[in-house]
């Protein structure tokens, strides 16, 4: 018995940092997956397989393990000791995770991992609505990242692009945009937490300035709305330019972001941070008439590679 699972990574098209206090932002999910296969094993020990490690214990003592490779793994393991609970089974169970997100970088990695396991590990005993498999994922997110927002692993089940905010929850956008995506890895460390922190500190000393960007960034989404509806690259390209200078006034460019979004606008529609910043990756907006020049642009300074949106989501097969 095998059950495999696959899911999107994903990139914010607008809006980072700002849906933290409450605008909206718009997602959508990338070409690029991750793969999980589970399998049945007749002993009762979870072995699970990815680029992160390896690591093999009893069900009943691998919560215990202490080892680095089972810290990251915390998600994976609270997936399949909870399944087991659930369906109360007597099992083991392997798992393999293959993947084309690299890892740590804010395309979703990790929000793929727990929606692609929760779905294939699952999937051993019974198929489960996606709802079900989004609160699952969602609570094996958490389990590393407290505040996950949950926005992430929604974009990855359903597929495509999706407004999300804070109170209001994800909502599809209707559009079939065609969009090429150059993704430049900045190779910089990105650490989530610490610039939420920092953009929150920036909003305590700032607090008319803030006021005002977050209006000027909820205004730009709504124009953002429009240009997906009309399809209209050189509109959205403006927008995401316009919305990485937010950023740059919050405090979550660096140097070498901001030289690679400038590169990038000589050729791309528009550039700008995509997830927290600091670090992490650069999105540059094209189609097929600049795609090449800009990752050839791009791929001079950084790695760099091309995406475009996945309609897909969530795929699985038992
Ligand atoms: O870098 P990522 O993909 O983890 O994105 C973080 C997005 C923030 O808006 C900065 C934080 C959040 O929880 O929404």
């Amino acid at each position: 018995m095998k059950s495999v699972a696959s899911a999107p990574g994903k990139v914010i098209l607008f809006g980072e940092h700002f849906v933290v206090y409450g605008v909206k932002a718009i997602l959508c999910s990338i070409d690029k997956r991750i793969t999980v296969t589970s399998k049945l094993a007749d002993n009762n020990s979870i072995k699970i397989e990815s680029s992160l490690g390896k690591i093999e214990a009893n069900v009943d003592s691998i919560t215990k393990l202490k080892d680095p490779s089972a810290v990251l793994m915390k998600p994976l393991i609270y997936i399949v000791t909870k399944t087991l609970e659930k369906f109360k089974k007597n099992v083991g169970v392997e798992i393999k995770i293959e993947s084309e997100i690299p890892a740590g970088i804010g395309l979703g990695s990790s929000s793929a991992c727990c929606v692609a396991a929760a779905a294939s590990v699952t999937g051993l005993f019974e198929k489960l609505k996606r709802e079900e498999i989004l609160k699952f994922a969602i609570e094996a997110e958490r389990t590393i990242f407290q505040n996950t927002s949950g926005a992430d692993c929604s974009v990855c089940i359903y597929g495509g692009i999706m407004e999300y905010d804070k109170k209001n929850g994800f909502k599809k956008i209707n559009s079939n945009i065609d969009l090429g995506l150059v993704i430049a890895n900045s190779a910089q460390p990105h650490f989530t937490s610490e610039l939420v922190d920092r953009v929150r500190e920036f909003r305590e000393n700032n607090e008319d300035l803030f006021v005002s960007l977050c209006e000027q960034e909820s205004n730009l989404i709504q124009k953002a709305f429009s240009a997906l509806e009309d399809r209209d690259l050189h509109t959205l390209g403006k927008l995401m330019s316009e919305n990485q200078s937010f950023l740059e006034r919050i405090g979550v460019s660096t140097q070498k972001l901001a030289f690679l979004i400038e590169e990038a606008k000589k050729t791309a529609y528009g550039a700008k941070i995509t997830g927290a910043g600091g670090g992490g990756c650069v999105i540059a907006l094209t189609d097929k008439t600049n795609l090449n020049n800009t990752l050839t642009r791009l791929g001079k300074h950084v790695d760099c590679f091309s995406a475009r949106i996945d309609y897909k989501g969530l795929l699985d097969t038992f």
